[in-house]
């Protein structure tokens, strides 16, 4: 059984990594959903890859006009969302006295203010509606402890495990479900980014530090997109309907709490 049939998911992010694997889980439960991503191009192949379902959105969520564009874009194209994911996000890395002002306020703005300003944005459509919704955020184990060179960043998912448990209190009146996945390390673009990171700051070789940490992960590896999909699927049933304002670990156990 489909076990998201006649729902729409608008999916931040997805054009490729993990946001592309939700589109793509989403689709196989039977959902229609927009790939929203800056990118156009990658979004508009990841939608042609999965089908009538998929449509690209551009979305840029550092934009208000762009987020409420592509919010009514969606409805329109849809009738409704039902679901909203807001996986896109920035990586960033330096130590203390090297952080760069224009650095963190665009990765802020990337991180907490687009996911805060997209969740307002569907919210308002949602309650209009009058008929709930689901809205997972992505956090990250970063957002769980500070970790050396990669202060922003933290800060940012911290901030956004914050906002899921303010969003959920606030919103499940409305019948709104407000929670979030934190990964671990999960391979991908993403990581080739972090890796290059910690080869310039930690003075590594390419791929060093990804050997590093999938050795530390309890389950044995590094995590891949597909290991998300499941809770991602799960967090938009009814069968998740008393599960308000939580953010959950899935990162092969590194993280206990
Ligand atoms: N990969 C990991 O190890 C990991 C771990 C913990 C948490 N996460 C989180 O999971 C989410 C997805 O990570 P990923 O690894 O797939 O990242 P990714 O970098 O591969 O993909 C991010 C996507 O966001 C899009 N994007 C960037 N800026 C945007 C903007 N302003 N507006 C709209 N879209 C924009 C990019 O074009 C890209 O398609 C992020 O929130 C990330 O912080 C990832």
């Amino acid at each position: 059984m489909m076990q998201l049939a006649g729902k729409t998911a608008l999916i931040t992010g997805a054009a490729r990594g993990i946001g592309r694997a939700f589109a793509a889980a989403y689709v196989r439960e039977g959902a229609q959903v927009a790939i929203a991503d800056i990118d156009m191009d990658r979004g508009a192949e990841t939608a042609r890859e999965l089908g009538t379902a998929a449509r690209a959105v551009r979305m840029d969520v550092t934009d208000q006009a762009s987020i409420d564009a592509a919010v009514a874009e969606t409805v329109e194209a849809f009738g409704k969302i039902d679901i909203l994911i807001n996986n896109a996000a920035l990586f960033t890395a330096a130590p203390i006295v090297e952080i760069d002002r224009a650095d963190y306020a665009r990765v802020f703005d990337i991180n907490v203010a687009g996911t805060l300003f997209t969740m307002q944005a569907v919210a308002r459509h949602m309650i209009d509606r009058g008929e709930g919704g689901t809205i997972i955020n992505m956090a990250s184990q970063a957002g769980r402890r500070g970790e050396p060179l990669v202060a922003v960043y933290c800060a940012t998912k911290a901030a956004v495990i914050s906002l899921t448990q303010s969003a959920g209190l606030d919103l499940i009146k409305h019948g709104i479900n407000v929670n979030a996945i934190s990964p671990g390390v999960v391979d991908g673009e993403h990581w080739d980014g972090v890796d290059a990171f910690f080869a310039k700051y930690e003075n590594k070789a390419p791929g060093q530090k990804k050997r590093e940490v999938g050795a530390g992960v309890p389950f044995g590896r590094m995590g891949t997109p597909d290991d998300l999909t499941g809770l991602a699927v799960f967090l938009a049933t009814g069968a998740a309907r008393y599960i308000v304002a939580q953010t959950y670990n899935v990162d092969g156990g590194q993280w206990m709490s």
